[in-house]
């Protein structure tokens, strides 16, 4: 059953599957979300479980997408329905790729509206709005931004529009040429920016300490349940993502060693992120508490007040930027494979229809920081936290148990054998962790979500 290419295109190597796999990882995830999340956690304690969740749960379900798609090679629906029944197993398992597609609608919808402030900010930056703002001005001037249900939807489309043409050009002449030149653009740019922040700071060392030294009495049970959804999220885990890109991976190279490489960078990036944000942070003597707003007010007063900071905050929102597109891309790709494979159109027509519903969601977040301010959908939750909760705390650690019990139990032994053939001693390693350890500690952690 097994094909060794699929219908809509093969990444060119390992090398360009491992780009396009860390695009995906790499995003808002470990650039926005990530430094705010260890700040408001006390940092280091956080950082050490946070870890512990990319090795224990998110490694071993990398490689079951990788292995599934590669198996499938088809839309992760497809996939699932067509390696379930090789597998003699119940067809419901295609559940797994149609909460994927509503999984990825959700996260793009709001995705979108947080990529569009921050393309916004990068010429906001460059125009210098923050030289010299301080904390009142800074937060006073991203209150007004996002207040202003234009200028959020206006950038809103502007990314979506990026997202969709570059999806509706391919797998070979689109995702893969954007990640080609993005992502090495993207390591160059933060490793330039950690010597700056090394350099101009002066509390380098503060930052070092506080994501690093593991104080364990900040930790609490939520904690726990906030590290794990942030290594699902961070690693585009659980919804398909991963699985759709596999299926376009050329058959000659390891499943579990390439997953540890994507997840190696994406972590790398994650830190490195809150080695530029955190010297900045103590260096202007600003909370590291700051919530979301931490990328979005904090640190544009950290530039305003630093040499050379007008220059260096355009190059970190540009840095931004990029990392958000190639996540964005995978977003949608599983719901356009599908729907090329369905309905038998061109991937054009596919990357507008999926991205156009996908916009149109969207405005629900667009409007939660202004029109919608006061409406409420799940409690006291914004449409936008509506959004964002349920994906993350719900469908993907859902989705990531499903699929680490389907690879390591349902999947027919004799299929997986041969597709792990390259791995050697990791196989062994990878059977018993994805069997016992990593679904039942997220079974253990998402049923804690509801206590
Ligand atoms: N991982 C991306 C980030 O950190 C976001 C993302 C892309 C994602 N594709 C995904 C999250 C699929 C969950 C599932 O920004």
């Amino acid at each position: 059953m097994a094909t060794s290419e699929s219908m809509h295109g093969m990444w060119s190597s390992r090398l360009m599957f491992i780009l396009a796999a860390a695009g995906s990882a790499v995003g808002l995830g470990n650039i926005w979300r990530f430094p705010y999340v260890a700040g408001e956690n006390g940092g280091g304690a956080f950082v050490l479980i946070y870890l512990a969740c990319i090795f224990l749960i998110g490694i071993p379900i990398m490689s079951s997408e990788i292995l599934l798609g590669r198996i499938g090679r088809q839309s992760p629906i497809n996939t699932m329905r067509s390696v379930a029944a090789s597998s003699g197993a119940n067809p419901g398992w295609q559940l797994i790729g149609w909460m994927g597609a509503l999984a990825g609608f959700m996260i793009l919808s709001f995705y979108s509206v947080i990529a569009g402030w921050v393309l916004s900010y990068v010429f906001q930056m460059g125009a210098g709005t923050f030289v010299g703002a301080d904390a009142e001005a800074a937060g006073a001037h991203f209150g007004e931004f996002t207040g202003s249900v234009w200028s959020v939807t206006a950038w809103h489309t502007v990314f979506m529009i990026m997202t969709i043409m570059i999806t509706a050009r391919g797998v070979g002449r689109g995702l893969e040429v954007a990640v080609k030149y993005l992502m090495p653009a993207l390591f160059v740019l933060l490793a330039l920016l950690v010597v700056y922040a090394a350099f101009t700071s002066g509390h380098f060392m503060e930052g070092v300490q506080f994501l690093f030294s593991f104080n364990f009495d900040k930790l609490t049970g939520n904690s726990v349940l906030l590290a794990m959804g942030q290594a699902f999220f961070t690693l585009s885990l659980g919804m398909g993502a991963i699985m759709a890109y596999g299926a376009y991976m050329p058959k000659d190279s390891s499943v579990i060693g390439t997953a540890t490489m994507i997840a190696l960078m994406d972590t790398a990036v994650a830190l490195m992120s809150g080695l530029v944000i955190f010297p900045l942070v103590f260096a202007n003597g600003l909370p590291s508490a700051a919530g979301p707003g931490l990328m979005f007010v904090t640190l544009p007063i950290a530039f305003g007040q630093m040499a050379g900071g007008q220059l260096f905050g355009c190059v970190f929102f540009i840095l931004v930027s990029f990392a958000a597109i190639t996540s964005a891309i995978s977003l949608v790709e599983p719901a356009v494979a599908w729907v090329v494979e369905k309905l038998n159109t061109s991937r054009a027509a596919g990357a507008w229809l999926i991205g156009g519903v996908a916009w149109l969601v969207g405005l629900g977040s667009a409007f939660s920081t202004n029109i919608w301010s006061d409406v409420h959908f799940i409690g006291e939750m914004t449409f936008f936290d509506t959004m964002d909760y349920v994906s993350n705390n719900i469908i993907l650690p859902l989705g990531g148990i499903f699929i680490a019990v389907f690879a390591a139990w349902i999947l027919d032994g004799r299929i997986r054998d041969e597709e792990m053939a390259r791995d050697g001693g990791l196989y062994g390693v990878w059977r018993v962790v994805t069997r016992f350890v990593a679904p039942v500690a997220v079974a253990i952690v998402f049923i804690m979500t509801f206590l």
